[in-house]
C-alpha cells in the first residue's frame, strides 16, 4: 500500500492498469508482487469473484502497490471495497447512486462511460476522469476521438479488448492517460511470465 493521491495521479502512474479477476486467493499476493516488480503499481481487482475483497487486503501488503476495486456496481459494493482498503474505485458504468456515494466518500473514482450522456452525468458530479468501456466494442479509437472532442477537459482510461499490439495507438491519444487490460496477468500464468508481461506493458510509451 502506498499513498495514491487523486485519480489523475493514479492514472499517470503507469501506461497500463492491470484488470485482475482473482479466482485463487493463494496466488493473489505473488501476482501483485510480480506486477509491481514488472513496473505496474496500480492494480484493479475486479469484484467479480468472492476472492476479490480478501485479494485486495492481501495485495495491499505488497510494498509499492496501489490497489483498487473494479467492477464496483453499487453503493453496497463501494462500502465493501472501501472497508477492504481499496485506494481507488473503478466501475463499468455510471449510476447516480454509485456516483454520488463515491464522490461523497472522497475516494479516487473512475467510472465507466460509453456515450456523451454518461460523460455529462459524470461532469454533473464534478468528475472528469473516465474509463472508456468497453473500448473496442463501443467503437474503438474513432469512437473515443469523437466522444472526447466536445469534452476537452475529460481524460480517459480505455479498457476492454485492448492488447499489447493496440495499446500504443490508444496511449498516443492526448486525452488518454492510461489503458486497462487483463492481458498482463492471464489465468494460470507463472509469476515470471507476469513480470515479463508487466515489464513490457510498463515500458509502453505514454
Ligand atoms: C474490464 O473489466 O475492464 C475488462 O473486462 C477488461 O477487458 P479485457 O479483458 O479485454 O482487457
Amino acid at each position: 500500500m502506498s499513498a495514491p493521491g487523486d485519480i489523475e495521479t493514479i492514472m499517470r502512474s503507469g501506461p497500463v492498469i492491470p484488470v485482475l479477476v482473482v479466482d485463487d486467493i493463494g496466488h493473489a499476493r505473488e501476482t501483485a508482487e510480480a506486477l509491481v516488480e514488472g513496473g505496474l503499481k496500480v492494480l484493479e481487482v475486479t469484484m467479480r469473484t468472492p476472492e476479490a475483497l480478501p485479494a485486495i487486503r492481501r495485495m495491499n501488503l505488497v510494498p509499492g502497490a496501489i490497489v483498487g476495486a473494479g467492477t464496483v456496481l453499487n453503493d453496497k459494493q463501494l462500502d465493501e471495497a472501501l472497508a477492504a482498503g481499496s485506494e481507488f474505485i473503478v466501475s463499468p458504468g455510471l449510476t447516480d447512486l454509485l456516483g454520488r456515494a463515491a464522490v461523497k466518500s472522497g475516494i479516487p473514482f473512475l467510472p465507466g462511460i460509453a456515450n456523451s450522456g454518461d460523460i455529462m452525468r459524470g461532469m454533473d458530479l464534478g468528475l472528469k476522469h473516465f474509463k472508456f468501456f468497453p473500448a473496442m466494442a463501443a467503437g474503438g479509437i474513432p469512437a473515443l476521438k469523437a466522444l472526447a472532442a466536445p469534452f476537452h477537459k475529460a481524460k480517459f482510461c480505455p479498457t476492454g479488448g485492448i492488447s499489447p499490439a493496440t495499446a500504443p495507438d490508444w496511449l498516443a491519444l492526448d486525452p488518454v492517460l492510461c489503458v486497462g487490460g487483463s492481458w498482463v496477468a492471464p489465468k494460470g500464468a507463472s509469476p515470471e511470465e507476469v513480470v515479463r508481461l508487466a515489464r513490457e506493458a510498463s515500458e509502453l510509451p505514454v
